[in-house]
């Protein structure tokens, strides 16, 4: 646990209490994540029946109902996200941005990407007759869209998996964003979320497709009933298919964060959804004859918007016990600050005896820098200060000194043998000027002579 870095915590309090704020979190979420499973799923059916109808002409008029649904659910997804972020930020400020500033540039590329693939929506949806001889350019167009849609879900739910695991920042950090995409269980609860974004994508258009008002003459030979059938088809299979991907999330989620309640809600959870199976397959057996929707719709829906609810409550469950620990120290560290700082306040140093280093010029550059690794006359991660004063107290000194800082290769002490590996990292110009390095040479020389 030593590479876990513990900032301290705003020393603010929170707008709302902090249990308000989970609700607030988790009820956003939801909206949120309802409104991108059907930009997601629709955009994946809007590709897939366009490749249909390249054959049967009924797929093509339907993909084309289907693309106009997702310009509108992909801005409600867009504006509902806005929420959940102000939540997360409030609850989980530290872990957040801690997460973020090591994606950061993969973190910050969610913005062009969006950007992208909402462009490419649009064309998609308003290109269809157009490019209507053009099916090849029409449906790449589509396919990048889709493409871009199923990248930047990556990108989020790498960020909020790495930021509950403090331990591994360190690790996530050197090993890049491909370290943070593999890490945990992000890969099996992306899987999870595709197949939930194209079961609910179905359910969607058994509502959207075969209402009363709906006029879809795709399929002239097909009744409505039997079009319905197809997409709680398209609804069933997916859900069926989660009932394995969700026990992979289950078993790939370090057991930080797992507790009684959160499993309980998950429990909940499976029994609705295994409820809900039942009723699609009950749907689907049924005789063809029914024109509007049953009432059992309107329980699929409901039971399905519950698991849901139960399912992103026991992420934040997970979440909020993961944290727990790291977020009671960054409070306590952020404490002891604010106690200092009021120690200091209340009694000005003036009086206080001088430490004698304090008039070597580089002192305050080196206590600034370089004590977190080196103490003055001890061996922490690195040599002391009198060891390296010593090192670079030849002709050459200040010059090789220079050149470690910037490089740090070629060191002149030789490791001993059972020092940890641990390598320092180099300054740029940008972190410490050439004065300031020579500086620090000059403080390291002079703490190194031997005293009288
Ligand atoms: C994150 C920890 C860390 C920080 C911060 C750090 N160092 Fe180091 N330093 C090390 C380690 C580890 C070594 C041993 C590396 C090796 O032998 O390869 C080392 C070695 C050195 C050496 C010996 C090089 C040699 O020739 O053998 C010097 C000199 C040195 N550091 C100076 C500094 C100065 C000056 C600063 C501040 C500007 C600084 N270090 C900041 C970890 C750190």
């Amino acid at each position: 646990m030593a590479d876990m870095p513990i900032p301290a915590d705003i020393p603010l309090p929170l707008p709302l209490p902090a249990p308000v704020l989970a609700v607030i979190l988790v009820a956003l979420f939801v909206l949120h994540i309802v409104f991108v499973n059907l930009m997601l799923g629709g955009s994946l059916l809007a590709v897939t029946f366009e490749i249909l109808g390249l054959k049967k002409p009924g797929y093509d008029r339907l993909a084309h109902h289907i693309a106009k649904t997702i310009t509108v659910t992909k801005s409600l997804a867009v504006v509902l996200g806005v929420g959940p972020l102000l939540a997360i930020n409030l609850l989980y400020t530290i872990p957040f941005y801690s997460a973020n500033r090591i994606t950061g540039a993969v973190w910050i590329m969610i913005i062009p990407l969006v950007t992208v693939a909402f462009l490419l929506t649009y064309l998609h949806k308003y290109t269809w007759e157009r490019l209507a001889r053009h099916k090849a350019i029409h449906i790449t167009i589509g396919a990048m869209a889709s493409l871009l849609f199923l990248v930047i879900p990556f990108i989020f739910l790498a960020n909020v998996n790495l930021m509950q695991y403090p331990d591994r920042w360190e690790e996530a950090r050197q090993g890049g964003f491909a370290a943070v995409l593999f890490m945990a269980n992000v890969i099996p609860r992306y899987l999870h979320f595709v197949l939930a974004a194209v079961a609910s994508t179905g359910l969607f258009l058994v509502w959207y497709l075969t209402r009363e008002k709906a006029q879809v003459e795709e399929f002239p030979d097909e009744s409505r009933a039997s079009l319905r059938k197809r997409f709680y088809t398209v609804a069933l299979v997916p859900t069926l298919i989660q009932f394995l991907a969700g026990p992979l999330v289950l078993i790939t989620l370090p057991p930080v964060g797992l507790s009684g309640l959160m499993l309980a809600h998950l429990g909940a959870a499976v029994v609705l959804a295994a409820m809900v199976v039942r009723w699609m397959w009950l749907e689907i057996q049924e005789a063809d004859n029914t024109p509007a929707l049953s009432r059992r719709f309107w329980h699929i829906v409901i039971a399905m918007g519950v698991v849901v609810v139960l399912m992103a409550t026991a992420r934040q469950l997970y979440r909020a016990t993961a944290l727990k620990d790291f977020q009671a120290q960054s409070r306590q560290a952020s404490v002891e600050r604010q106690k200092k700082v009021a120690y200091y306040q209340a009694h000005p140093p003036a009086g206080a005896p001088k430490d004698p280093l304090e008039d070597i010029p580089g002192y305050g550059t080196f206590k600034a820098n370089c004590m977190a690794c080196h103490g003055l006359k001890d061996k922490l991660v690195g040599p002391s200060a009198v060891v390296m004063g010593q090192l670079y107290a030849t002709p050459d000194g200040a010059d090789a000194f220079v050149t470690w800082i910037r490089t740090t290769q070629n060191p002149r002490r030789v490791k001993a043998a059972d020092e940890p590996p641990m390598k320092m990292p180099a300054y740029g110009p940008g972190q410490l000027d050439e004065a300031a390095v020579r500086g620090l040479h000059g403080f390291l020389i002079e703490v190194a002579k031997p005293k009288p």
